[in-house]
């Protein structure tokens, strides 16, 4: 009767609180790849990856779910035939979709390395671009700072001004205009992305998603490991998170031109690590990696020894009205 007692106690503190969200999902530890499934297709963005299935990442050990920490990486053993398939690598997504949420990713390491293009992000891929993309985390080629954008069908634009403390981009966010580029904001700080961020120990990335009731928006905020500042309901996996209590975001994607509803349905969870393709790949050159992306890729098996995710946890959070909670709690 556990659940019934943390219910009627998140429902107190619902109360007292501006817009809680409740614990739905810790994923962490042994369990991790449970909330996961392995998606071995080819790669949307022809990147010189190979996404294997899940009895394949476990016999070569890219991923590795211990209890402290969980892996996901390339292959960094092979040399590639250049004819033949590109990286062995891994592509998950969550089994469950969210629509109003706040998702905690406790990152220790990101894939590093020329070629390499991590992500973590959300969509629901049946109905893309309808129902929106979010990217948490994304880059190529090591490049900081980390980005987050968001990608719609028409008519979902950004104010030019809005309260973030990260740069907008292209506020358009509509797929169509500039081959996809999206709405995006760049993070501030270059521990935000790839070796910076990896050498500081990681941090924690925290989507704030409230697509469904009033006022609706998308947030995102990242705490550096050191950070001073991290709410301890962050750091110590809370019960009950409040993202109205954690002052201004990174990036901040206000209603104001952009119906929510209307362009954001439930999204799956996405992590991702492919190489060079239809980023990485074409701005390759620019970002002083050696010779050419894919014969980088083929040649260098432990040029991608570095090229793995690690994540203390993955916990996500939904929004519960107080009424709910309360109807929950006494069923
Ligand atoms: C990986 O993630 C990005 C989202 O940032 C997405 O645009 C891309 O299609 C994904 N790549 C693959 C190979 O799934
Ligand atoms: C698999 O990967 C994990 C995490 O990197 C590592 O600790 C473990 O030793 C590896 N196992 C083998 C058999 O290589």
């Amino acid at each position: 009767m556990r659940p019934t007692v943390i219910l009627l106690l998140s429902s107190f503190t619902a109360h007292a609180l501006g817009a809680p969200y409740i614990i739905s999902d810790t994923v962490a530890g042994p369990t991790f790849f449970d909330f996961f499934d392995f998606q071995a297709i080819p790669d949307p963005t022809h990147g010189r990856v190979n996404y294997v299935d899940q009895a394949t990442a476990m016999a070569q050990n890219l991923t590795f779910a211990g209890h402290t920490s969980s892996i996901i990486r390339a292959d960094f053993k092979t040399v590639l035939d250049p004819n033949g398939p590109g990286r062995n690598s891994v592509r998950i997504r969550s089994k469950k979709t969210y629509t109003t949420h706040v998702a905690v990713f406790d990152v220790r390491h990101m894939p590093q390395g020329c070629g390499t293009w991590p992500a973590i992000w959300e969509t629901k891929e049946s109905v893309w671009p309808n129902g929106g993309e979010i990217d948490i985390v994304e880059g190529v080629n090591d490049q900081s700072p980390n980005a987050a954008t968001l990608h719609t069908n028409e008519g979902c634009t950004m104010p030019a001004y809005r309260d973030q403390t990260g740069t907008s981009g292209q506020n358009d966010c509509n797929w169509l205009v500039n081959f996809n580029t999206g709405c995006g904001v760049k993070f501030p700080t270059t521990n935000s992305y790839g070796p910076p961020f990896n050498g500081n120990g990681g941090g924690w990335y925290v989507l704030g998603y409230a697509v469904e009731r009033a006022p609706t928006y998308i947030k995102v905020f990242f705490w550096p490991r050191d950070s001073r500042f991290v709410p301890h309901e962050v750091t110590h996996g809370g019960i009950i998170i409040d993202t109205d209590n954690w002052g201004t975001p990174i990036a901040f994607f206000p209603d104001t031109s952009c119906d929510m509803a209307q362009h954001f349905s439930e999204h799956n969870i996405i992590i991702n690590l492919t190489f060079c393709g239809d980023w990485a790949g074409n701005v390759y050159d620019q970002s002083g990696c050696p010779g050419t992306c894919v014969d980088f890729v083929n040649n260098n098996p432990s040029a991608f020894a570095n090229a793995y995710f690690d994540f203390s946890s993955i916990r996500v959070y939904r929004y519960a009205f107080r009424s709910t909670i309360i109807t929950e709690g006494l069923t």
